[in-house]
């Protein structure tokens, strides 16, 4: 693995850099406290390219690498990581999903608008019953001939109330289990399609959570994406390559904490000198340094991997269980360095503790990566 960045990749992650430090920074505390969605700021992301970075340029996309998007991440999720998930789901999920299994025409209609920016996506597969365990739908998608009938509930879901664009994972044949599963596109205004509570998050608060009702929806033949059956398969591969955006997030959530615990352990002094010339605090700095550039390597290869046409599958998996634990844990020693600011909004470390914690929850849960890898490391 080349671990030299291209001009290019620089660039992409210094344009992140300075959009997360100047403009989010700014009204991040605001947003977490009022749980409010940064629509200006996400408007902005699409206009700089951010929305559709992997998308073909033909399709309104940037045509960036894996690489490239994974840099951009760590850099929004040092600062926003309701916004960096807002993006990862956006690129990684829906756009991936559509231009990877999509029609020529759900491609013009539905991909273009959401890789240019203009529209947002949303993926729709948690249900009240059905997290880890994604087989077991109750949503049901009828066939009706030219439509299906779609009925059901989706829990936790992100931009559940800001996308216009919804790839909603629904069971079409019980007896067949996961092969009977489709997945459909379903749009904003689609009779039937209820938006349903906020959720009142711990973290992420900016991010725009909702569980959504679909009443008797009908939803067109030409929006299912795929031939019949393809719903679980489409969505057991986004989600990989989604896990690669989500342990970037985690990545960026740990070295966001590492250089606020940096920059305060040099101006913060007790005993007559900086904190950091305590080994007590410069050990902990040491062991953050040490997870979070272990978590990177990881994370990065799974860019590699996937960038290559390589599987990736394992390597996303490892990256995002490693890459959220090390911020889970990081995060709570960047709120130690603190002391008794940690505790304080003011100083950011808080709020990318509690934002770390769904990094080990969504797009899989960290048992579920270990299903994954585990089942890997065990065949043959
Ligand atoms: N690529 C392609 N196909 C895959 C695949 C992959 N990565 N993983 C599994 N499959 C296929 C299998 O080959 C199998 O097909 P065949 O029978 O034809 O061979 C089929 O899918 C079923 O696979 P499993 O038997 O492995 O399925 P399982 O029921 O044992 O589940 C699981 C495995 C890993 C636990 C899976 O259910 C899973 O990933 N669950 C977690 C779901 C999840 O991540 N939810 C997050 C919600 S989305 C979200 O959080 C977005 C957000 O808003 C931020």
């Amino acid at each position: 693995m080349n671990l030299e960045l291209t001009e290019e990749q620089v660039a992409v992650r210094d344009a992140a850099r300075d959009f997360a430090q100047q403009t989010l920074k700014r009204s991040i505390i605001e947003r977490d406290n009022e749980q409010r969605f940064a629509t200006e700021e996400i408007k902005e992301l699409g206009s700089l390219g951010f929305m559709g970075m992997m998308v073909e340029e033909q399709y309104g996309g940037s045509g960036m690498d894996t690489m490239s998007y994974v840099l951009a991440m760590e850099e929004l999720s040092k600062v926003d990581a309701s916004v960096s998930v807002c993006v990862s789901v956006n690129n990684s999920l829906v756009c991936y999903g559509l231009q990877e299994y999509g029609s020529e025409e759900q491609k013009q209609k539905y991909l273009r608008p959401l890789a240019t920016g203009d529209k947002i996506g949303a993926f729709c597969l948690s249900e009240p019953e059905a997290g880890s365990d994604a087989t077991s739908q109750a949503t049901t998608a009828i066939d009706c001939g030219d439509h299906y009938l779609l009925n059901g509930t989706k829990n936790w879901i992100t931009n559940g109330n800001s996308a216009s664009t919804y790839l909603v994972i629904a069971q079409t044949d019980a007896d067949k289990g996961h092969r009977g599963i489709n997945a459909l596109i379903v749009e904003r205004d689609m009779p039937g399609f209820i938006i349903g509570a906020k959720e009142d998050k711990m973290g992420i608060r900016g991010s725009d959570t909702h569980t959504l009702m679909f009443q008797d929806v009908k939803v067109p033949k030409e929006n299912r994406i795929g031939p019949d059956g393809f719903g679980f398969k489409l969505a057991m591969k986004t989600l990989s390559g989604g896990r690669i955006g989500i342990a970037a997030q985690a990545l960026g959530i740990a070295s966001g904490a590492l250089e606020l615990a940096l920059a305060y352990s040099k101006e913060r002094e007790a005993f007559g000198k900086p904190i950091h010339k305590h080994q007590a605090i410069a050990f902990k700095l040491a062991d953050m340094a040490t997870q979070i550039e272990a978590a990177r390597l990881l994370v990065w290869k799974a860019a590699a991997l996937k960038d290559a046409g390589e599987d990736y599958d394992l390597a996303s998996s490892m990256a995002k269980l490693y890459a959220s634990d090390v911020a889970m844990k990081q995060t709570v020693e960047a709120v130690q360095i603190h002391g008794g600011y940690g505790f304080v909004k003011e100083y950011h470390v808080e709020r990318l503790m509690r934002d770390a914690k769904i990094t080990q929850i969504y797009e899989g849960t960290s048992e579920v990566q270990k299903i994954v890898i585990s089942r890997s490391i065990l065949t043959d």
